[in-house]
């Protein structure tokens, strides 16, 4: 058993061997703020002071060179050491931090579930009658997988106005957990329960032109963001690159399609890898089309979602092609199953 101190607050509460300093957070009813709960997202990272941990992150929510300067995934770190933690970055005043864990469940019931592709479903969970969940175009909640304790994030993807209903475009992962029950067993009016909403990806003010890059199930975010940026009459420049496998994956065309007649300012391009006969878009992985697009990203806002290779290889080019690493914002849908170690 090891003592965890939290500063700016001087609190401090005990964190067994095998526990997260967030578990024990949550335990001793003080509240930290967190996400996926699995060092995919980043929502519940620390500075350490004092101590140590062993670590046992994904890399892409903690990279390299922030873990050097002390920063540490508090659902991913178990002390080895009494601690001092700073979690002044997570913007909590007193009354939250001593009111514990408020991040609420919403039994939902499935109103339909949609094919959008070979591999990628989306389905609609309305809330119970008079709630809601605010939430902003971006962030994310964790599926309660229904018959287990088993819980999957997933983002939503429709405009934060309709907060009635939550919208997820999800892909089906073979032997998945939740992706079994999505195709066995999802029907409508089944109950869901969800948790959050979580994460603080969202459009950031600014009046920098936008740079959008989707693989498969990424694009859910980054639709949420477009129709709230249209029901907003953004006039901000934006280009859309969505990448897939062949133009069977792409999907959503027809609303990509709406929202352009909204936002004449939205570019869309579809970039894939096994184009068709005859096909007069862009060719290759999304990266061969960024590179190929422009020459500068310098004062741009770069989106990216996708899968954790895809962000890691596009941040890469747009950095080299001038865009600025703090103005880049990405969710990496890193698997709840196994998490690389980096
Ligand atoms: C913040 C956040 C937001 C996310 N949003 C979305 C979203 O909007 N849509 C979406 O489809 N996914 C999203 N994901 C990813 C999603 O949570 C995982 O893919 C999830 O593990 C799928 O659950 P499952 O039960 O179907 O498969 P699991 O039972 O978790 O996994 C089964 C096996 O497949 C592997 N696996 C799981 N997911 C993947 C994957 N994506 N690629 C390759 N191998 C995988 C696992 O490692 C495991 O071995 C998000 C992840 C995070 C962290
Ligand atoms: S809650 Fe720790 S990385 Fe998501």
């Amino acid at each position: 058993m090891y003592e965890v101190t939290v500063e700016p607050f001087g609190y401090t509460f005990e964190c067994a061997d095998d526990e997260t300093i967030l578990a024990a957070a949550l335990r001793s009813r003080v509240f930290l703020r967190y996400g996926c709960k699995h060092g995919g997202c980043g929502t519940c990272k620390v500075q350490i002071v004092n101590g140590d941990v062993d670590l046992t992150a994904s890399s892409y929510a903690l990279p390299p060179g922030e873990r050097d300067l002390g920063t540490i995934l508090s659902c991913q770190s178990y002390p080895v050491d009494d601690c001092v933690i700073d979690a002044s970055a997570m913007n909590l005043d007193e009354e939250e931090f001593y009111s514990g864990d408020s991040s609420r469940r919403y039994l939902t019931r499935i109103e339909s579930v949609e094919v959008l592709t070979a591999d990628i479903r989306r389905i609609v969970l309305r809330h119970q009658p008079g709630t809601v969940m605010p939430f902003t175009a971006g962030q994310f909640v964790n599926v309660t997988v229904p018959g287990t304790d088993a819980e999957r994030s997933y983002s939503m993807a429709n405009g934060s106005a309709d907060n009635a209903r939550i919208a997820l475009i999800c892909k089906i992962i073979p032997d998945g957990l939740f992706s079994k029950f999505l195709e066995e067993q999802a029907r409508p009016d089944v109950p869901v329960t969800v948790s959050g909403p979580f994460g603080t990806m969202s459009v950031k003010l600014s009046h920098r032109e936008i740079v959008m890059v989707a693989g498969g199930a990424g694009l859910a975010p980054l639709l949420a963001m477009l129709v709230d940026l249209a029901g907003k009459g953004s006039r901000r420049p934006v280009t859309l690159f969505f990448g897939a496998r062949t133009a069977a994956d792409l999907y959503v065309l027809g609303e990509i399609g709406d929202l352009q007649a909204r936002m004449p300012q939205l570019r869309f391009v579809p970039v894939l890898t096994e184009p068709p006969e005859g096909w007069g878009g862009q060719v290759g992985l999304v990266t061969d089309a960024l590179a190929a697009w422009q020459g500068s990203y310098a004062g741009c806002d770069a989106y990216l979602c996708g899968p954790p290779g895809m962000i890691e290889a596009a941040t890469d080019l747009l950095v080299g092609r001038g865009l600025r690493q703090q103005n880049i914002y990405f969710d990496a849908f890193v698997p709840t199953g196994t998490i690389p170690v980096g």
